[in-house]
């Protein structure tokens, strides 16, 4: 990534969006912050340009909009000073998907994953024809287990996931990096936003160890960094697993399980 190129962070009013604006300002980067609280992000530019003398704007957005979208879409097609993109903005879940309401749905799919694909498919063209530049997207643990009940929550960071791997594929090679970070359950709002007493859960990391974690992985240009497992072993093998479930997957027949006797 180019030094000190500005660096775009959707949901950066509080937890890990917030935590990133100020490991970026301490690195020396320019910040463009964007979320909905426009007060709060204000509060955390004001203090941010004078701990590290660098130029914070403030970009309020409703990523659940369309028209919202459309303007950081713009933003990023059209600043060439952006050179990293950090999908960060994300609600959780509350409740079963029996409480959920078709409303609740559309607005988690809407800035989860329409939100990030779109921001995404917009920086990428420019970041591919200069040959440099990153997109961080911020999935989950949650994405790799349905056990979890949280089954919308889930699909939509199983998305993150595959969409950061697809465009690992296909940027890669022109000079894009591309970051997937799935975090487990850290301290920040989202529990509270969602419904969920952070003290009735076992464990939680705090955001400043998570992000920190996410940067050391950022910064040896993984493609996914996990902060929470321990053995790195247990992604290779998964990922291994899926290599050679797709190596047994033919077209022209179906399996012989399925084939009618005749
Ligand atoms: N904390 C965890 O345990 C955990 C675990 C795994 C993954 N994650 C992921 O980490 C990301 C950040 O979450 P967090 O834990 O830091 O939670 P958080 O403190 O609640 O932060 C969420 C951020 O998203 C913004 N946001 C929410 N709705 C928005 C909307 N409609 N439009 C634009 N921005 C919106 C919020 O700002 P405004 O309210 O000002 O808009 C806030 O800045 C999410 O993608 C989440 O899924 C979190």
């Amino acid at each position: 990534m180019t030094i000190h190129s500005t660096v775009l962070i959707t949901g950066a009013s509080s937890g890990i969006g917030a935590t990133y604006a100020e490991r970026f300002a301490k690195r020396g980067h320019n910040l463009v912050l964007v979320a909905r609280d426009k007060a709060r992000l204000e509060t955390l530019a004001t203090r941010l340009r004078q701990e590290h003398a660098v130029n914070i704007e403030v970009l309020q957005a409703d990523l659940t909009k369309v028209g919202d979208v459309e303007t950081v879409e713009a933003r990023l097609r059209e600043d060439s000073k952006i050179g990293t993109l950090i999908n960060n903005a994300g609600v959780a879940q509350s409740g079963g998907f029996l409480e959920q309401t078709g409303e609740d749905i559309s607005q988690l799919i809407a800035l989860n994953t329409t939100a990030l694909a779109r921001l995404a498919g917009a920086i990428a063209p420019r970041l591919a024809a200069a040959g440099d530049g990153a997109i961080i997207n911020i999935g989950s643990v949650v994405g790799l287990a349905p056990e979890f009940g949280m089954s919308v929550y889930g699909a939509t960071k199983a998305f993150v996931l595959f969409l950061s791997q697809g465009l690992n594929l296909e940027l890669s090679s022109k000079g894009v990096y591309v970051q997937a970070v799935l975090p487990a359950a850290t301290r920040t709002e989202i529990w509270e936003r969602a419904g969920i007493d952070i003290n009735s859960l076992a464990e939680v990391m705090e955001v400043g160890e998570l992000v920190d974690a996410a940067l050391i992985g950022f910064d040896r240009r993984e493609l996914v960094t996990i902060p929470p497992l321990f053995n790195e072993s247990r992604w290779e093998t998964l990922q291994a697993a899926r290599q050679t479930l797709l190596g047994d997957i033919r077209q022209t027949h179906a399996a012989e399980r399925y084939q009618t006797a005749s």
